[in-house]
């Protein structure tokens, strides 16, 4: 039956979600899948049922994609979908609600203080860094690929940060910076028969994996499945935990950090809709276990339900 590939939005991720998109059209094309490209901030998702769309591949990031929304607007049309359901998505579109449902399943997550809109001015924001420490990271809650986000290196630095996270969402997540290794462990299936991939582990060329290192740099070096296989399995065990802790189901990436001091790992975020460009890591962590990209694409969307 027809299948549609979601990509666009309206999210700030837009254009990573053209390049997801892109790739998983061509890989599901060229496995012989009748996909055709849909974007929901152009169409009327209702054109899928009235288009006899069978199955839809979400390959959107952000709002409007990767939050819920367009999960619930399928199951009302009874169209299946890859990825997480309603709630998990959700859920792992909110870095806050994330960190504080692993912290109640006992799940290390680095610390941190939210900040609501009335909050946000000079003398509350200055008293962030007493707390956490520096530097530290201001984020948007809701957004992925970095935007909006600062590493902030003095105190001086903190209201600009926070004004600039503002613009995305309403409450600004402040959290504590942890030096270390960057990591990445995508997961793929649900619950119990859920699997990670080897873990992957990132060294932008100047400090951040920003959103310019994320898509455009190419020597940022990523270390595929290059850990310790003591290290590697003890990442995938809590990358898995936390997977399943957020009801997540089909594929998600966690990005985590491993502390130098100490070697204690600490969860960051959950991704329900992994990018899929050709920077992204998930096909480079499956690549590593043998499953190319057309592959990974086509087991997705077989994965795809209600
Ligand atoms: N938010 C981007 C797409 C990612 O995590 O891959
Ligand atoms: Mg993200």
């Amino acid at each position: 039956g027809k299948v549609a590939v979601l990509f666009g939005g309206d999210s700030a991720e837009r254009d990573v979600s053209l390049m997801s998109g892109d790739g998983v059209l061509a890989a599901l094309r060229a496995q012989g899948v009748d996909a055709h490209a849909f974007d929901p901030s152009k169409r009327p998702l209702q054109a899928l049922k009235d288009e006899g769309f069978q199955r839809v591949f979400i390959a959107l990031h952000g709002r409007h994609g990767e939050d819920g929304t367009v999960q619930g607007a399928l199951e009302l049309l009874g169209i299946p979908y890859t990825g997480s359901g309603v709630m998990a998505s959700a859920i792992a579109m909110d870095k806050i609600t994330t960190k504080r449902i692993w912290l109640a399943d006992g799940l290390p997550t680095p610390r941190w203080v939210s900040l609501r809109r009335d909050e946000q001015q000079r003398e509350r924001v200055r008293t962030v860094p007493d707390e956490l420490g520096l530097p530290l990271f201001v984020k948007p809650p809701h957004e992925g690929s970095s935007m909006g986000a600062s590493k902030v290196m003095g105190y001086s630095q903190m209201q600009e940060a926070v004004e600039l996270a503002a613009r995305f969402d309403a409450v600004v997540l402040c959290e504590e910076f942890i030096d270390g290794q960057e990591l990445t462990c995508p997961v793929l299936g649900d619950g119990e028969d859920a699997v990670a991939l080897p873990v992957i582990e990132i060294r932008a060329e100047q400090g951040n994996y920003d959103y310019q290192n994320k898509y455009f740099t190419d020597t940022t070096q990523y270390l595929v499945a290059q850990l310790p296989s003591e290290l590697q399995e003890e990442v995938q065990t809590l990358v898995l935990a936390a997977y399943r802790s957020l009801g997540c189901r089909g594929w998600g990436r966690a990005d985590l950090m491993r502390r130098k001091s100490d070697g204690k790992l600490f969860l960051l975020e959950m991704n329900t809709s992994p990018g899929m460009t050709s920077h992204s890591l998930v096909p480079k962590a499956a690549q590593a276990v043998g499953v190319s990209y057309e592959h990974l694409c086509l087991w997705l969307l077989s994965q795809a339900r209600l």
